[in-house]
């Protein structure tokens, strides 16, 4: 056979066997096959120094030819692979767009938010002020500016939290150390820290968080949510916080309900009282919700101590006011005949979309 025949037999093989490549690995070894160090073209090349002179120009020619037919045929075949390769794959991977999306399922307003906004309403409309104050508090402003004794059970680890425990040595712990630092138990401080920064007349509430260190049941919470409110100006009377309280009471839980005032002790407050209203189920003829009373209660009240006034510097014989702490969780158990607490921190869906 000549080196022209051997020749045109390469580049007859090379372009059948392109046809069946399937992958660019296999077209790399067909280049390498013909072209590469120890290719078969190659090996041809190298024996042009045999091919008699006078026939050396025609068949370097020739030889020149097949070559760049190889070449070209394989970096066809390339392009032609690489993009069907990234068709196939383009095809595999589409997404099909008419498909109907995941819906996004819309969460509610959270139903301590919506109480707690709604008795926010209530006040705003009487002319209150909303205020802040901070979770993290010192016993000054969580018990002792609040007229609370130093041996108050509520001062105890027991009962509050405590993040800093800086009581002097010797003495007991969270008794006289005035500089410990708590989580608040009451949002009661806030009335303190408005004193100080306000001159009366004021009017404002204060809802937020608290916390104690209480098991979760049916009836109690760690971290729950009080309204705070505060009224100091001259010649405030007790009449002034009954008109104020039966009015919440009424907007909050209808029309309809009577409320009861019953004298309890609160250490920031003289006198001091707890507020009942008519339970809604048996509208006060008693039943298994209001445990056979006809009353819930639902916030402690009363004149806010002349010494809390003092302890700020406000002139109590000048001044005078009320104070009450609402609780929301137990306003929307009330409301709702909820008959577990925790269901209000669970975040189930399906409790929580009904309101
Ligand atoms: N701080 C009280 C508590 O957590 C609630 C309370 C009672 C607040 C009477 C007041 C008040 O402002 O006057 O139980």
């Amino acid at each position: 056979m000549s080196m022209s025949d051997d020749l045109k037999a390469i580049q007859e093989k090379v372009e059948a066997e392109l046809k069946g490549v399937q992958t660019l690995e296999d077209l790399e070894k067909l280049r390498v096959a013909a072209l590469g160090k120890k290719g078969s073209l190659t090996a041809i090349m190298h024996m042009m120094g045999k091919v008699p002179p006078e026939q050396r120009p025609e068949m370097g020619k020739l030889a020149n030819m097949v070559r760049a037919n190889v070449d070209n045929a394989i970096k066809q075949q390339k392009v032609a692979l690489g993009k069907a390769l990234l068709e196939k794959k383009i095809a595999a991977e589409t997404a099909d767009v008419t498909l109907p999306g995941r819906r996004l399922s819309r969460g509610t307003e959270h139903l301590i938010s919506q109480i707690r906004e709604e008795i926010e309403d209530i006040f705003c409309g009487l002319g209150y002020t909303v205020e802040d104050g901070p979770y993290v508090e010192t016993t000054y402003y969580n018990f002792t500016a609040l007229n609370a004794p130093e041996d108050h059970p509520s001062r105890s680890a027991k009962d509050t939290f405590y993040v800093v425990d800086n009581a002097p040595e010797g003495k007991e712990s969270h008794v006289l150390g005035e500089s410990d630092v708590l989580l608040r138990t009451q949002t009661s401080g806030v009335q303190v820290h408005v004193m100080e920064e306000k001159e009366p007349p004021i009017y404002m509430i204060c809802p937020g968080t608290v916390f104690r260190p209480d098991t979760a049941d049916a009836n109690h919470l760690p971290q729950f949510t009080q309204v705070e409110g505060l009224v100091v100006d001259e010649g405030i009377a007790f009449g002034d916080l009954k008109g104020t309280l039966d009015y919440f009471c009424r907007e909050i839980f209808g029309k309809d309900r009577a409320t009861r005032y019953r004298p309890h002790f609160f250490p920031f407050t003289e006198p001091s009282c707890e507020v009942d209203v008519s339970c809604g189920v048996c509208h006060g003829e008693g039943c298994r919700f209001c445990k056979n009373t006809g009353w819930l209660e639902i916030l402690g009240c009363g004149m806010v101590d002349p010494n809390v006034l003092n302890y700020v510097g406000i002139d109590s014989e000048k001044y005078s006011g009320f104070a009450f702490g609402i609780g929301v969780e137990r306003v929307a158990a009330l409301r709702y005949d909820l008959p577990d607490l925790r269901m209000l921190m669970t975040g189930d869906m399906r409790f929580l979309r009904q309101f």
